[in-house]
């Protein structure tokens, strides 16, 4: 069984998880499904990121012990993966003493072994929101470009990791993409920044500073630096420097980080240094996703644009918080949430779409076929071809193509399969969900257009054979959107009586009987 082996960013527990974070999640876990439908042995790590600077002082400022604090956090980091049926294998906890520990340390003493870490002193300008000395460059007016915060001037003796020294093997892989960055635009992004000149990182602070962290091996004047900490967790975690690393030598290397634009350069520059320094194989690839923006701006307590996905979930459910972050926001860019959007997405997805037409297709095939139609002969079928109209492809921004305009249903269904695999391959995730969303549509057109309520009265072959169709057409669609809505998914191959969906088009009979909307409509006063 091929092996897949796929991670989140683990998440700094300063704060409660907001909807940037499930973001993150939603798509690894989307990945993660995608593979392991395909048949694939799927690892699926999150987790979080509880140690440095940061989180210590989010801890005192609460009053609180960091270890009680991060464990409060953690345990809402933990809730957020169940609400949003985050299906990871594994959770890591960097403060997990017998979990975490020793492959952290582990890999700092190959560092050490391959004599790539050195003591000297340093002065610069460090930013608690970043977790990362800044320069000039991260500044405007002396504050921080992205958390608005005036960085402290540091001056002290620590290690320092030697990285410099690896940049042309990582700039050899990148351009060999056997160290694959997607998007492209982020593959360049990081070749700039190699090409800009690396210098060492600070890979400690002193204990006396930063006491809530790992120790250094051999020296515990200094705790580990929090993102060299943190990187660690992807072999940690599969037991790299544990008596059992039966995972790490199974799963190990990874087959795709999934991160946010903000962290590229720790994880495709700084983490493969470390890896170099280890002598242990780099991640196949880095996929790097876009930020969500809350009406036009960087989410933030400050500006009080921050959405609460839990309060999202209680109102409309997981899968619609799950499918707005996937069908709405580009994979490679930065998209924008609005609750008013929300609301309209929700409505013309869900209760308009998918949820109408579950009820109409199960409510026709119960009252004119007792509840159960059966595969109509190929003939029959191939002689209902599916007839889109000018709106129609101008609503989908479809090119008019002979195609797009008389085939059948499952010449359609087998030509979004191709695009949805393949985008799925691409890790554009938003263009996977399109297809099976441009299949709903179809759907509802197919109906429009044959009207098999009234063609059952003329013609009842006919009239079964195009309900065959329009309920082919939804089954496709989610079908396609099992990994991505996966509840929903299951829901609807339940009602129909077609298992788990299965392979795709190999249902032989369909069954339908009226049920509750599956979404219910907003109530539009609230
Ligand atoms: N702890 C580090 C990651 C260490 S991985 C070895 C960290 N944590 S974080 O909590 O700040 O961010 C975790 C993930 O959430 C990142 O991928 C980040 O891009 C993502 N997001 C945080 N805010 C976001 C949005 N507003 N939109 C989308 N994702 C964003 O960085």
């Amino acid at each position: 069984m091929r092996k897949f082996y796929i991670t989140s960013p683990i998440y700094y527990v300063n704060a409660p998880p907001h909807l940037g974070h499930v973001y993150t999640n939603v798509v690894a876990d989307v990945l993660a499904r995608y593979h392991r439908l395909k048949g694939y042995d799927v690892f699926f790590l999150t987790g979080t990121d509880e140690h440095g600077a940061k989180v210590a002082r989010s801890a005192h400022k609460a009053g609180k012990e960091p270890k009680a604090f991060v464990d409060e956090l953690a345990a809402q980091f933990q809730e957020a993966a169940r609400t949003f049926h985050i299906s990871y294998t594994d959770f890591i906890r960097t403060s997990d003493q017998g979990k975490h520990w020793p492959g952290a340390q582990k890999l700092w003493k190959q560092l050490d072994d391959a004599q790539d870490l050195y003591k000297a002193s340093y002065k610069g300008l460090y930013c608690v929101g970043h977790e990362a000395f800044v320069t000039d460059k991260d500044l405007k007016n002396g504050r921080c470009l992205e958390h608005d915060i005036e960085p402290e001037v540091i001056e002290e003796e620590n290690y320092f990791f030697r990285l410099s020294k690896y940049v042309s093997k990582i700039k050899e892989a990148i351009l060999a993409d056997t160290l694959n960055i997607k998007p492209p635009a982020r593959r360049n992004e990081v070749l700039a920044m190699l090409e800009g000149g690396v210098e060492d990182v600070s890979f400690s602070r002193p204990s006396k500073d930063i006491p809530w962290g790992i120790p250094v091996p051999g020296d515990d004047t200094q705790t580990m630096y929090v993102w060299c900490d943190a990187l660690s967790n992807y072999i940690s975690a599969l037991g790299y420097g544990r008596t059992n690393d039966e995972n790490f030598r199974k799963y190990w290397p990874c087959d795709v980080h999934v991160i946010g634009k903000d962290i590229l350069r720790f994880h495709a520059v700084i983490w493969p240094g470390m890896l170099l320094s280890a002598g242990l194989p780099f991640p196949k690839s880095i996929f790097i996703h876009g930020h969500i923006l809350s009406g036009g701006k960087k989410m933030s307590k400050t500006l009080g644009n921050v959405i609460d996905p839990f309060q999202l979930q209680q109102e409309y459910g997981t899968d619609a918080v799950r499918n707005f972050v996937i069908s709405e926001i580009p994979s490679f860019e930065d998209g924008d949430i609005t609750i008013e959007r929300f609301r309209e997405i929700y409505t013309a997805r869900f209760s308009n779409g998918i949820g109408n037409l579950v009820s109409r297709i199960a409510t026709m095939i119960e009252r004119f076929f007792n509840g159960e139609i059966k595969k109509p002969d190929q003939a029959l079928l191939d002689n209902l071809p599916l007839k889109i109209t000018d709106a129609a492809c101008h609503v989908l921004g479809e090119e008019k193509t002979e195609e797009s305009f008389y085939s059948s249903v499952q010449a359609i269904i087998h030509t979004e399969e191709r695009k949805y695999h393949q985008a799925l391959e691409d890790f554009n995730l938003n263009r996977a969900a399109q297809s099976a969303w441009l299949l709903l549509r179809h759907c509802d057109w197919y109906i429009q257009e044959y009207q098999p309520f009234k063609l059952v009265k003329e013609d009842k072959n006919k009239g079964e054979a195009v309900l065959w169709n329009a309920a082919t057409l939804l089954l496709a669609g989610a079908w396609f959107l099992r990994p991505m809505i996966p509840e929903t998914a299951e829901k609807i191959f339940e009602i129909f009586n077609v298992g788990s969906g299965g392979e795709l088009l190999s249902w032989n009979e369909i069954t339908g009987k009226s049920i509750q909307p599956l979404f219910p409509r907003l109530d539009l006063d609230t």
